[in-house]
């Protein structure tokens, strides 16, 4: 397994409508691997594949974990493949944030529960239901499939105040 490089916000890759998978191969399977050891290593809660460079619909999203004892076996890793949504319901607001957009929280509104359908790993269709943190990760992992970034929610004002500050940022990075 390896880790992936990130790609940042304003890179062009994470604006693209993404590519269904075909069929899942072991260079699938390969990839699905790596893409969670470069979201564990981050450390975030989701990732998806434009924010590696490519642009299949590609997401993984892992939750954490209840206990200590857990942790090493990653039981809520889920690793899908052309997920959609196929209903929500209720609408809840909570804090973002984002790899490809590192040092900006927001809060969001979405969904508060939805329905989804995937592929997964084996190529195998799932259909699975979620709410709270995990309805939020899936939602804002499946709108990078779409080219659609959590920040696009905000209004114009703070979208040009996030644009600064990263600007900033990117400068002291730069002169470091
Ligand atoms: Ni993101």
């Amino acid at each position: 397994m390896s880790i992936l490089d990130l790609v940042l916000f304003p890179d062009e890759r994470l604006r693209v409508e993404c590519a269904p998978v075909e069929e899942v191969t072991d260079e699938i399977r390969t990839l699905l691997d790596d893409m969670a050891e470069t979201m564990y290593d981050a450390p975030g809660i989701g990732l998806a594949a434009p924010q590696i460079g490519d642009l299949r619909r590609i997401i993984v999203v892992d939750c954490g974990h209840d206990s200590e004892a857990e942790a090493e076996h990653k039981p809520n890793l889920l690793k899908l493949v052309n997920p959609e949504i196929v209903a929500s319901r209720g609408s809840k607001k909570s804090e973002e944030g984002c790899l490809s957009i590192p040092e900006i929280r927001e809060t969001i509104k979405r969904a508060e529960e939805i329905d989804l359908r995937a592929l997964n790993e084996h190529g195998e269709e799932i259909e699975l239901s979620a709410s709270g943190l995990l309805a939020v990760a899936l939602q804002h992992e499946i709108d990078h499939l779409n080219g659609v970034l959590f920040i696009d929610y905000l209004s114009k004002l703070k979208k040009q105040l996030i644009r600064t500050k990263l600007n900033r940022l990117r400068e002291l990075a730069e002169t470091r």
